[in-house]
């Protein structure tokens, strides 16, 4: 419990300085989910309910569809993936880590392509409310 205390304070922290250019009000919408969620199987419903938004929003829901494959793998394909491998949608998201849905050289510069675009522009936990959402899309 100490230790969950200690990285949550560190966490808040961290939130608090990068955040202080940021308005009240988004930090509000993100502050309080992230704090239950961190990627967790079962995320409060304001973060998935943002990262169904952001999902739309930034597109990856043109080729990302819940259960079927059509640019990309179906969400359901990747989530089985990710937990089969107990893998990190948020570390693939920020760039740090290798495809392992799909590894067909086209189809990650396709997805590669994304990550360098725009998706690296995401914050740390709008990217952990996407794969909350992903997580828990039905
Ligand atoms: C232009 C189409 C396109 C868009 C837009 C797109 N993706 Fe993808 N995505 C792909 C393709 C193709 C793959 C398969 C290659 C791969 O697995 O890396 C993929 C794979 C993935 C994977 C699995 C990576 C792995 O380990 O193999 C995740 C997670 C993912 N996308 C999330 C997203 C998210 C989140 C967004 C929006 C921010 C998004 N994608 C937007 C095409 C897209």
């Amino acid at each position: 419990m100490k230790k969950i205390l200690f990285v949550f304070t560190i966490f808040s922290l961290a939130i608090i300085s990068c955040g202080e250019a940021k308005k009240e009000e988004v930090k509000k919408e993100v502050e309080a989910p992230v704090e239950a969620a961190k990627e967790a199987p079962v995320a409060g419903d304001d973060m998935i309910a943002l990262g169904e938004k952001l999902f739309t929003e930034k597109t990856c829901v043109s080729c990302h569809q819940l259960d079927a494959k059509i640019v990309g793998p179906s969400i359901k394909d990747i989530v089985k993936v990710y937990d089969q491998n107990d893998a990190s949608i948020v570390e693939f998201l920020k760039g740090d880590k290798e495809a392992i849905v799909e590894t067909d050289p086209g189809q990650v510069a396709i997805m590669k392509a994304n990550l360098d675009g725009f998706v690296k522009d995401l914050k740390e936990e709008e990217l952990k409310a996407i794969a909350a959402y992903m997580k828990n899309a039905k």
